[in-house]
């Protein structure tokens, strides 16, 4: 695979420009990376004239067509752009918009081959997301316009210099996990289908894993249930809500360890279950880890767990675990549960075979 790294800043040996270096060194591996800086570019500002409106070619003749050969040749494009003044730079902006002649809301409009991904890094010095996060729309605008598929992003705050980037290696690291494997991450949408829609009013952020050993067990959590949701005896992966100011990967660390009393090594993301409790007004977004067991120790159960709950470990190999799941879709939660679980445990078991 071609991935192309795009430092959006002018600084050539700044954070940015280390960041970039980075996403190539963990990229790398199995791919080709060409790594650009924005300045190595002589890109005259867009005059505004429209020509390429009915050309799809602009007047001007400089370095952007050099530049457009890059995106050409990548099957990935990665643009690592600082904030300045709470936007993408001028220069990168500049060549923006001089990518008219190839966007799609005009005919004729010039193309780049089809089935491109493109994805986002922004940073900042300052410490609040939002401001990242209008780097990355307007960065996926420009996507959008080139049919270039915006695949994911990564918004890192509080780095001023270089020297800053050092405490967010694992978060580049991770983000260029994703670049790789992204084909392989599971995405479901799912309604429910067992209580009517009234209206939802709030999301919860969940964080779940399926856990194995390295015997072929798989772990999950038992709970007995006689609540609002009726009575239910279910199967369900380990895992909970991801508290205010955590992160994924600590929240689901905490949550093996409360409900298995488990230490683990995160494997890989598996990915994201988007599903819905009507009764409770709720929309679920189950973010999906497979974590591999590197510990057993004690529970630390909640209250609620221990006596609404009643919650207790599910050992189980792969085919019992099937079963389990079958049996337990005799009632209306059971079914919701299956129906959001049983995917991501087939893709997990392919994967532990593989390893
Ligand atoms: C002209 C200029 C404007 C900037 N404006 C902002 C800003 O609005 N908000 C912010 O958080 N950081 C701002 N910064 C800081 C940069 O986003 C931050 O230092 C980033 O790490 C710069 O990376 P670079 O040196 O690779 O270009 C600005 C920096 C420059 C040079």
């Amino acid at each position: 695979m071609n991935i192309l790294v795009i430092n959006c800043s002018p600084v050539k040996n700044g954070a940015t420009a280390e960041i970039v270096r980075l996403v190539a060194e963990y990229t790398g591996k199995d791919n080709t990376v060409k790594t650009v800086c924005i300045d190595d570019y002589d890109i005259k500002m867009c005059r505004g004239c429209r020509s390429c409106h009915t050309t799809a070619k602009c007047i001007q003749n400089d370095d952007v067509t050099k530049l457009m050969k890059e995106y050409e040749w990548a099957d990935k494009i990665v643009s690592v752009s600082p904030s300045y003044w709470a936007d993408i730079p001028g220069q990168f902006k500049v060549f923006i918009d001089r990518c008219t002649p190839w966007c799609n809301t005009h005919e004729p409009h010039a193309t780049i081959p089809e089935g491109k991904k493109g994805y986002t890094i922004a940073l900042r010095t300052g410490p609040s997301m939002p401001e990242c996060e209008r780097i990355i729309s307007s960065i996926e605008h420009f996507y959008g316009h080139l049919e270039i598929e915006a695949s994911g992003s990564l918004g890192l705050c509080s780095v001023e210099y270089k020297e800053d980037v050092e405490a967010r290696v694992d978060e580049i690291k991770d983000f260029c996990e994703k670049i790789i494997n992204k084909e392989e991450e599971i995405f479901i949408e799912l309604k429910d289908t067992e209580w009517p829609l009234e209206y939802i009013d709030h999301d919860r952020q969940i964080a779940r894993a399926i856990v194995f050993d390295d015997d072929g067990y798989f772990y999950f959590v038992r709970a007995n249930r006689d609540d609002d949701f009726g009575k239910a005896t279910l199967i369900e992966t380990a895992g909970g809500g991801v508290e205010t100011g955590e992160d994924l990967h600590t929240a689901i660390q905490r949550e093996l360890k409360e409900e298995l009393g488990v230490d683990v090594e995160i494997v890989s993301k598996l990915g994201v279950v988007s599903d819905y409790y009507n009764l409770i007004h709720r929309h679920n977004i189950n973010n999906y880890y497979l974590c591999r067991i590197t510990r057993f120790g004690e529970k630390k159960l909640t209250q609620e767990e221990v006596e609404d709950f009643k919650l207790s470990t599910l050992k189980l190999k792969y085919e019992e675990a099937v079963k389990e799941y079958e049996k337990c879709s005799g009632t209306k939660l059971g079914r919701l549960v299956a129906n959001r679980e049983f995917p991501v445990l087939k893709c997990a078991k392919e994967i532990v075979e593989s390893l």
